[in-house]
């Protein structure tokens, strides 16, 4: 029996599809308001058997936050992904962020190590990886270390990876995959899926900032694949391509067929706009639509390296061209609908 937690997200969703055509008996921890209609409407986008896939899976109402809840859930079972984490960069969040995704890690490293599961794949992020001090690529072997710039999720997925390696130094048989920007279809409202909508709608602002994108499916392949092999207690960076925001924004335009963002948003003209969204966000209580955090990483030219994946697995990354253009003809499909 294999457990996957955040079987909701982006990640769970193609991770559960990739498990039930596989065969595998799953059961997917869920909480109760998930809402496990998107994991249906992804497994539609791949297959005509979608609802016979999706019956395989055993859901199971529970909650990271719940020691008791995590402890029975993992009961019986061999193999745990665990993908679930509150992403987001709100300030408002931060405790709450910080909370769920160090105190859950920890829960459910203290199950797997108590139900004695014979491995555990843990989805950790790039945000937990250090900065070089030069310009050179980001390896696995950089640490993580807080500075002015720092989210509160980055420093809760640092954290939650300490947990894990805490585990790992207890006994527990686990490896790690720090994926980048993740693409995939479904969750149009979040992460990745955002950029496809905002562009759709018009946006037309691009930075000058660099960082790492990987589809989905990659992410699945080197997290399940990782999970066959005898591979334990190490991090693996999954990332296809190193690109420009004005590269990947004007790649996601190009296959919505819209106008590529042109016009550059200097960090002084984001600065400004921040200002004011802070202000407004202060004065009417909404969630803040720019971020301190987000408009900083806007502007950073970070690059990965993913040559530690590919060593291991012999893997070669879906190029971010296809990824993009499949995500955006989905994403059209969708809008249409
Ligand atoms: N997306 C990216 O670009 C990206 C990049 C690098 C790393 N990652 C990492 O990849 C993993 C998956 O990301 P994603 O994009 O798939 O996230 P997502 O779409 O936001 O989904 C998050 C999942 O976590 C679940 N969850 C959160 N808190 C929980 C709790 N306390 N108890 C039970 N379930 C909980 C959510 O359940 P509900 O449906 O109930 O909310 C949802 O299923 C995360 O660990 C994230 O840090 C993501």
């Amino acid at each position: 029996m294999i457990l996957v937690t955040g079987g909701t997200g982006l990640v769970g969703s193609h991770l559960l599809y990739d498990l039930a055509r596989s065969g595998e008996k799953i059961r997917a921890l869920r909480r109760r308001n998930s809402h496990v209609e998107q994991v249906r409407k992804v497994f539609s986008y791949y297959s005509v058997e979608a609802e016979r896939l999706f019956a395989k899976i055993e859901w199971v109402e529970g909650e990271l936050l719940d020691y008791q809840s995590v402890l029975d859930v993992m009961e019986g079972t061999d193999e745990v992904y665990h993908c679930a984490a509150f992403v987001s960069f709100n300030k408002r969040d931060r405790l709450e962020v910080l909370r769920n995704n160090i105190e859950g890690t920890a829960n459910m490293v203290n199950a797997a190590l108590e139900q004695k599961v014979r491995k555990l794949g843990f989805v950790s992020s790039i945000a937990a990886l250090g900065r070089p001090l030069s310009g050179e690529d980001i390896t696995e072997e950089l640490i993580w270390r807080p500075s002015r710039h720092t989210s509160a999720y980055s420093e809760s997925k640092f954290k939650s990876e300490m947990e894990v390696w805490r585990g790992i130094a207890e006994g527990l048989n686990a490896v790690i995959i720090n994926p980048s920007v993740i693409f995939g279809p479904g969750m149009w409202n979040r992460g990745s899926g955002l950029f496809f909508k905002n562009i759709w709608k018009g946006l037309r602002y691009y930075t000058l900032g660099v960082n790492g994108y990987v589809d989905v499916r990659d992410v699945v392949l080197a997290l399940t694949s990782l999970m066959k092999t005898e591979i334990s207690g190490e991090r693996f960076i999954v990332s296809s391509e190193n690109l420009s925001v004005q590269d990947i924004f004007g790649m996601i335009a190009r296959h919505l067929g819209k106008a590529p963002p042109s016009r550059y948003a200097s960090q002084a003209m984001m600065s400004f706009v921040q200002k004011l969204d802070a202000l407004k966000s202060a004065l009417f209580f909404t969630a803040p639509a720019l971020p301190k955090e987000t408009l900083h990483s806007a502007h950073q030219q970070v690059r990965y390296s993913n040559h530690k994946i590919r060593q291991a697995l012999g893997m070669e990354f879906i190029p971010m061209e296809k990824s993009v253009m499949e995500t955006a003809r989905q994403f059209m499909k969708d809008v249409q609908r």
